[in-house]
């Protein structure tokens, strides 16, 4: 993975998520232990985000400097160069030579591919519009694994708003190679696009798509929940149509009376009542807080000596 990009999750081999796993492990048993670690003492991040970001951005900062190296960072485009109207590419062309590595979210599908041809140094794709989220899939993975002790012989339901979700056209991607189960649960107007499906199906992946919650319920393992991405409905009406389509509550959990785990990428908004926080089933902010030695583990591997 040396000084190589990361623009979406088709590019990981299973080989590759087991490096990352195995790797982030150790940084998490490092941190816990508040072990110092140094080893990017001559590395400097820079982190460009054109989009709304907590998790991500924090994330992957609070990596770099338990690492021991630097960050420089654009929280948004108002306070930068693009608010006069330079491009993106001419952005990324001056700051290049200035870091080591560059972490990008940008409204545009295809966005980090773009400018990664542009680089001179690594690029990593923090999710491009309602394209890829692939980093996000990493985290994901390592927490179904903390979680379950495997991912192989799963079933995971990936729910809500599938058409724009990048987590989950990431996480789908990730997840097809590994022998697992997929329930893709949606409005009929929220479905995984075509293009993923075919790439899961031609993968081996069985796959089953639904609009019922409850069902997917009694058959998953892991519950995958995501909102309704108001920011890309053109249509207010249509979202404010959608949003209330997923709503899980603790009764839900209790009646499929199994051993489920609920995940979300976060934010939430009104797809998990907050009463199910305390359950053991919600994982969501350990989830979030793999953020950190998952990203630490990959930073490594691409920019570390
Ligand atoms: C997600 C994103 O930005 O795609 N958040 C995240 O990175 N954890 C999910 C979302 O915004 O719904």
């Amino acid at each position: 993975m040396k000084a190589k990009d990361v623009l979406t999750a088709e590019q990981f081999t299973r080989e590759d998520l087991s490096i990352i796993i195995d790797k982030a492990a150790q940084f998490s048993r490092a941190l816990k232990k508040s072990e110092t670690i140094e080893i990017m003492k001559n590395n400097i991040m820079a982190t460009l985000f054109f989009e709304p970001s907590t998790r991500t951005r924090f994330s992957f900062e609070t990596a770099m400097l338990r690492m021991g190296g630097k960050v420089i960072s654009m929280a948004d485009a108002d306070s930068s160069s693009v608010a006069k109207g330079e491009s993106l590419c001419d952005t990324i062309c001056s700051i290049h030579d200035y870091v080591d590595i560059i972490v990008l979210r940008h409204p545009e599908i295809g966005s980090a591919q773009l400018v990664a041809e542009v680089a001179e140094c690594p690029v990593i794709n923090a999710g491009d519009g309602s394209g890829q989220h692939p980093t996000q899939a990493l985290l994901d993975i390592y927490t179904i694994r903390q979680e379950k002790g495997r991912i192989d012989g799963l079933t995971i339901a990936l729910a809500g708003d599938l058409k724009h979700g990048r987590t989950v056209h990431s996480l789908a991607q990730v997840l097809s190679l590994y022998n697992v189960k997929l329930l893709l649960v949606s409005p009929l107007t929220l479905r995984m696009p075509e293009e993923i499906v075919r790439g899961l199906e031609n993968a081996g992946v069985i796959i089953e798509q639904t609009q019922d919650l409850h069902k997917a319920l009694y058959s998953c393992d892991v519950l995958y929940i995501t909102r309704v991405q108001r920011e890309r409905f053109v249509n207010t009406e249509e979202y404010e149509n959608l949003k209330g389509v997923y709503v899980l509550t603790k009764e839900m959990i209790k009646i499929v009376d199994k051993d489920i785990t609920i995940m979300h990428p976060l934010p939430r908004v009104n797809e998990i009542d907050s009463a199910i926080d305390e359950m053991p089933a919600a994982v969501y902010f350990r989830q979030a807080a793999n953020g950190v030695p998952v990203r630490m583990a990959l930073l490594s591997l691409i920019i570390g000596e």
